[in-house]
């Protein structure tokens, strides 16, 4: 080993022998890098890895085998999840879980890693609850919905696929002096619509974590008119109460103007992953592995303020990362 490699060493103090990896909910761009690091990573470590596909149910179903680094090749650009991913009902149960442990220790899994979102993590959590296996998480979810992590893998590649649409909407909407109220996906969560809201000029914004009443929105729109705008763009939460129709009617009502409704939908999972996606993916795929050899578990590992963060699985879901206020205020000031 030249001097160069050995600083990259990590006691294995967990006394691994073989992991198992699977993405898991909804696909995000950069799963596929993540999945790559993982694997080769534990490869240096001298480790074997289990790819496990479509999440927990192919936990449960033990549909798995061993890959190594070739098999990860040529996947760091690709969206999707070449794992595939589900959400799965068979992991609800006890007896699902019970099944899927016999499956881990049957292809001798001593370590597990999980990339998805929220829904993956109380898996995981109960994996290694119930099970007594270690388990780290690494955040993958378009939403940037996890408190314990700056970003979530998949984030950056969303905002700029949205932005590109929003950008051709403004287009259309200028060219007819239009009202175009475009949903982005977000299922609890504002940071996609208030990122893409920025970047675009929007007219309004509208998230699940600041609501408002509907007139007041219809307002903002007809006073942007009043100021001469001829055409607007709002951009609508996926998980804005009541709905992203509700806004379009309001502001109809409101206005006297027709409205455009146009909903972007799973085009926005898609698409190769941006710079930003691939390194944080590669960084934590990393840092998980190195993490269950160092003996931890139970746990996501994030990235805040360029640093690598620990967080127990159940905060990612009981703690709320919030939107930022400073890029809401900024979003709806610049808008004038
Ligand atoms: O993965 C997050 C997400 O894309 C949410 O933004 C959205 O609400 C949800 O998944 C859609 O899930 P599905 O693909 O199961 O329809």
């Amino acid at each position: 080993m030249t001097k160069a490699e050995q600083i990259f060493q990590v006691e294995n103090l967990a006394g691994l022998r073989r992991i198992g990896v699977l993405t898991s909910g909804g696909d995000a761009p950069g799963m596929n890098a993540a999945v790559r690091a993982v694997v080769r990573t534990a490869s240096f470590h001298g480790l074997e890895v289990v790819g496990i596909r479509r999440g927990f149910n192919g936990l449960h179903d033990g549909d798995m085998d061993l890959i190594g680094p070739r098999d990860v090749a040529n996947i760091i650009q690709r969206g999707g999840t070449k794992l595939l991913t589900a959400r799965s009902e068979a992991w609800r149960t006890p007896e699902g879980r019970a099944q899927g442990a016999e499956h881990l220790r049957h292809w001798k899994v001593d370590g597990l890693v999980v990339i998805g979102g929220d829904g993956s993590f109380r898996g995981a959590h109960l994996l290694a609850q119930e099970h007594g296996f270690r388990v780290m998480g690494v955040p993958g979810t378009i939403d940037n919905d996890l408190y314990g992590t700056d970003y979530t893998i998949g984030y950056h590649t969303a905002v700029e696929t949205a932005l590109d649409a929003v950008d051709r909407l403004r287009d259309t909407g200028a060219s007819h002096e239009r009202i175009f109220v475009v949903e982005v996906m977000g299922r609890h969560a504002g940071h996609i619509a208030i990122e893409v809201a920025l970047a675009g000029g929007a007219e309004e914004v509208l998230v699940p974590e600041r609501p408002k009443p509907l007139a007041e929105v219809a307002q903002t729109v007809r006073q942007s008119q009043e100021r001469g705008k001829t055409s607007s763009i709002v951009i609508v939460a996926e998980g804005y109460p009541g709905g992203t129709d509700a806004v379009a009617r309001a502001i109809t009502e409101n206005t006297g103007e027709e409205t455009r409704v146009s909903i972007l939908g799973h085009i926005q999972r898609g698409g190769t992953p941006v710079a930003h996606d691939r390194v944080l993916a590669s960084v934590l795929g990393q840092a998980a592995v190195e993490a269950l050899l160092a003996g931890r578990s139970g746990e996501m590992v994030g990235e805040v303020c360029q640093q690598l963060n620990y967080v127990p699985f159940e905060e990612t879901w009981t703690k709320r990362k919030d939107v930022s206020t400073n890029k809401y205020r900024c979003a709806r000031l610049l808008s004038c």
